[in-house]
Parts: structure tokens; sequence; C-alpha cells
């Protein structure tokens, strides 16, 4: 008779932990370090929130069919995921510049924004193998002349607020003493109206990125810079998530069985 209260008691306590556990959820990134994702117990998918910075076509921006939604390589690869590890993905969507801070803040249970892993970025936040290298340009008006670096002497250059291409223009400003103007922008396509409007002369943008934009925008084009430091895209997580080494093993099954030149493929070279 005491054991089996003692049991019924076990068993009551087991089921609040669990209710406990499944309400504060990790969607709101309350329990970032958690592990692996397991299936709560009501048998719904664990949700988790991928945060993001929708204006980066390819890679995440609205849906021209439903602007609610956000689409692009980084959500099918995020999907991919959470199919493999048996989660839901969130997609939200807020300004690059306050994605790292919003890990911090445990908003997110990872962000996908072709972000690349800097060590200043590694500081505040962990990250997952590098799934795509990239490559940055000078982005102008067609007919511009602006192709190099040291063409850039003398003009007002757009970028990213708080982006890699940002720590790019700087450097040469500040390291290299090149008369540079930076205009941190919030979005990119804020970036290509200052361009059309001739209110910046050039920007530094990533090739993929461009690329898609000057198919839209006939009057500009861009040159491909030789890479300086870092331009791959990692997944980032809050520090210390557990969750880091069961995304990378998807990852390197995604490029294993061809899914991620798959996804290239769809996203990066359409026919
Ligand atoms: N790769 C660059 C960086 O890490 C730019 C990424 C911008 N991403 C975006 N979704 N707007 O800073």
């Amino acid at each position: 008779m005491r054991y089996g209260k003692s049991l019924l008691a076990a068993v009551l306590l087991a089921m609040v932990g669990t209710i406990a556990l499944t309400g504060c959820g990790e969607t709101g990134g309350s329990n970032p370090t958690a592990s692996s994702p397991a299936t709560p117990a009501s048998g719904a998918k664990e949700k988790l929130v991928m945060l993001t910075s929708p204006d980066y076509k390819p890679y995440e921006f609205p849906d021209p069919a439903n602007r609610e939604k956000i689409i692009g390589f980084d959500v099918d690869i995020a999907n991919y995921i959470g199919k493999e590890l048996g989660f839901e993905v969130e997609v939200k969507g807020t300004d690059f510049n306050g994605l790292v801070p919003a890990l911090q803040a445990s908003r997110a249970d990872f962000v996908m924004a072709g972000m690349t892993p800097t060590p200043e970025r590694q500081k505040n936040v962990d990250f997952s193998e590098i799934y795509y290298e990239a490559k940055n340009t000078v982005f102008a008006k067609k007919g511009s002349k602006l192709i190099t670096e040291d063409d850039l002497i003398g003009k007002k250059v757009g970028v990213q607020l708080g982006s890699t291409q940002e720590g790019y223009v700087k450097d040469l400003k500040d390291k290299e003493k090149k008369n540079v103007q930076i205009v941190s922008l919030n979005a990119i396509p804020q970036i290509i109206q200052e361009l059309k409007s001739g209110r910046i002369d050039a920007a530094i943008v990533e090739s993929t990125v461009a690329e898609g934009y000057t198919v839209s925008n006939p009057d500009l084009e861009f040159h491909i810079l030789p890479n300086k430091g870092l331009a791959g895209s990692a997944i980032a997580f809050p520090k210390g998530s557990k969750r880091v080494a069961d995304f990378n093993k998807v990852l390197q099954k995604m490029k294993d069985n061809g899914e991620m030149k798959r996804l290239v493929q769809k996203w990066f070279e359409p026919q």
C-alpha cells in the first residue's frame, strides 16, 4: 500500500515535470540550452523558433504570394533539419542587427540569416559548421565603373547595419586609412533604393544576393571582390546550446546525400 502511494506520487511528480517543461516550451527560447528536441507528452511536435532577417533574397525573403510568410534557402534547410530531428520550425523576422542580441536574450532557438561566424559574434553566440560559402561584390549603377576596392575611395558606400560587409568597409576606412564614407542601412531593399536614387554611390553586397537584385533592377551591376576573411554562412545558437551537434550532423548528412546541392541549385541557380 505504502509502495503504491509513493509510486503514485512519483508518477504525479513526473507528470508535473513534463507539463512544466512543455509549458515553458522552447519556442520562446526560455530553455535554450536543453538537449535535442523531444516530442512533448501531448504528442504534438516540438516547435523551435528560427529568427531571421527576411531582406536577403534568396536566403530569406517574404513569399510574393503571401508576404506574411518567409521563404528561401535558409528556411528550406531549417525545415529539413526539423524533419530529421523531429521538430517544427516557426520562422520569425527582425532586423539583421537585432539577431545576435535576440539569441542572447533567448528570444529564439536559433538564427539562420546567411550569417557569417565571425570571431566577434562567437563571443556571444555559438555556431554550426559553415553550410554555404559566398563572395562579396561591389554593387553599383551600371556604367559607374566602380569595380575594385580602390574605386570606392571618396565614395558613399552602403552596407547593412551590423553585417560583415559593414565590417569590411570600416576596416577599409579605419585600418587601411582609405577615404570611404560608410552609410549603414537596416535592410538590403533600402540599400537598393539608395543606390538607384544616387544617394549612395555603391554598396557591398554578397554575390548571390546582388545577382537576384540585378534581375529585377537591370540598371544595377556587381563585380566580385577577392575574399578577405570569412564569408560563409552558419547557423547561430544561444551560447551553450546543446543543439549544435545535432544540427551539424544533419548539415553533414545534407552535404553527403545531395540535399544541400539540390537546395543551392533551387535558390541560387534557378533555370
Ligand atoms: N553574411 C553577412 C553577415 O554575416 C551578411 C548577412 C546578412 N543577412 C541578412 N539576412 N540580411 O554579416
